[in-house]
């Protein structure tokens, strides 16, 4: 059995950690945050991620999973070694690849036998290649490191199903004699025909990167498409229902709202673009994409501004700042792209989410209330908008809402209501597309 070492328990890292424990390899899980380490080690986690701490708690008791703060002593203890830190987004595209070197650096000087180290992260072609060079000029050759790249795609909300029951699993090499050891490791998964996909560095580097473009592009796509339902007066959702029926197209990623966000969409598009311009070959589609989606932000912020011009006097109770439900994740959130708008705009706002509240504190501090409720949050406002599609957002009780707050607006961002029906209750309300 090989004995693993994840590098980095952030949303990927610690999904790998558990869920690679659970599938019966031995894992640590080491992070430079001694604090999370600290909680781990206790069996809390400090991410909302429905299904991960009973299952890191189950493991923990069945000796399987162990935290540690010793990122070397992870390393030297581990057979394999997974690379899960964070990459991130820098102005113009290029991506911070900081941690993940340092890591390699790290991996190189301390070893004290032969490792595999398998790249997580997600990184711009040529990535894997930069890491074999990294760990090749500081290691002192004593001991073989062989570097192999394996792209998550897991979906925050989902991460605990997605890593036990992935679509496919691609696994990048330069080394064929490598892939016994990815066998073995997802051999549960393997066993139950997971499309393993075997390819080059650069091809497994790009499939991620092209997945995570490809969903941008079709959230973009029916945003669009609702923007011009709204001029034509048609209706967005029978248009996203239809297409989806479509076995060529698919339902999925076809709900219009306030545009994409998140940790990974805008962080890649706008790292494969960047990469695209280098190369000279660019992706007119995907820079579209990008701009698309900002237009769609503001778009949003439009519709508010044009129910009420002057924002100045205006309270607004705000559902949703998490970038989508079951995650407590705000990076990119288009929440936060509106809610800073409404702001500088002069509105009065009052926020709500089920998970994500307290990062909304470490952004917005007092400058903003905060509800302990929806129907707190609308209480006496002259109007509500829901920015994210929360399962309990979906079932609001109207008759409440409609004695509690005082100017009977709705804008529904994520199109949750039926128009007639919020119109009939006495509501004007202000979806998208339809
Ligand atoms: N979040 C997602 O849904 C998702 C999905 C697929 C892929 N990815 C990719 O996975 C990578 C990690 O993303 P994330 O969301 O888990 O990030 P994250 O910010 O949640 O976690 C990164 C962790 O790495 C730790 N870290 C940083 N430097 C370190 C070092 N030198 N040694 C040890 N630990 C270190 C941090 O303390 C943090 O806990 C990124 O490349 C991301 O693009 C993310």
């Amino acid at each position: 059995m090989n004995k693993i070492a994840v590098i980095g328990a952030g949303h990927v890292g610690l999904t790998t950690a558990v869920g690679l424990s659970h599938l019966g390899s031995y894992v640590v899980c080491a992070d430079i945050d001694k604090e999370k380490i600290g909680s781990l080690t206790e069996g809390r986690i400090s991410i909302y991620e429905p299904g991960l701490e009973a299952m890191l708690k189950q493991n923990i008791d069945e000796g399987r999973l162990a935290f540690s703060a010793d990122v070397q002593e992870a390393i030297q203890r581990a057979d394999v070694i997974f690379i899960a830190v964070g990459t991130f987004g820098e102005n113009g595209g290029d991506t911070d690849l900081t941690a993940l070197f340092d890591v390699a650096q790290e991996i190189a000087e301390k070893s004290n036998t032969d490792k595999m180290v398998v790249i997580k992260s997600t990184v711009p072609p040529g990535t894997s290649e930069k890491v074999k060079e990294i760990v090749d000029s500081f290691t002192d050759n004593k001991y073989r490191i062989n570097i192999v790249t394996n792209p998550e795609f897991l979906r925050e909300g989902n991460a605990v199903h997605d890593f036990l029951y992935p679509e496919r699993i691609v696994i990048g090499l330069e080394d064929s004699c490598l892939t016994e050891t990815m066998h073995t490791i997802y051999q549960p998964l393997i066993a139950r025909n997971v499309p393993l996909i075997i390819t080059n560095y650069r091809t497994a580097e790009l499939i991620k990167y092209s997945a995570n473009s490809f969903l941008a592009m079709k959230v973009t796509f029916i945003n669009e498409i609702a923007r011009l339902c709204d001029v034509l007066g048609a209706d967005v959702e029978i248009v996203a229902d239809a297409l989806g029926k479509d076995s060529r197209i698919g339902a999925q990623y076809l709900q219009p709202g306030p545009g994409y966000g998140g940790s990974c969409l805008p962080k890649d598009t706008e790292s494969l673009a960047h990469i695209s311009r280098e190369r000279k070959m660019p992706l007119p589609i995907l820079e579209a994409v990008i701009e698309s989606n900002q237009v769609q932000k503001q778009y949003a912020i439009q519709k508010v501004k044009d129910f009420f011009p002057d924002l100045k006097r205006i309270s607004l109770g705000v559902l949703g700042v998490s970038f989508k439900p079951n995650t407590d994740d705000v990076r990119e959130s288009p929440s936060i792209a509106v809610i800073h708008q409404l702001l500088r705009e002069g509105a009065t706002l009052t926020l709500f989410d089920p998970q994500a509240i307290h990062h909304a504190r470490e952004i917005w501090g007092d400058r903003v209330r905060y509800g302990k409720d929806e129907y707190e949050t609308v209480t006496a406002k002259d109007g509500m908008i829901i920015l994210t599609g929360w399962a309990a957002f979906q079932n609001l009780d109207f008759d409440k809402i409609y004695r509690r707050i005082k100017g009977k607006v709705i804008f529904d961002f994520r199109n949750l209501y039926n128009r007639g029906e919020m119109e009939k209750r006495g509501f004007s309300y202000v979806a998208i597309g339809k």
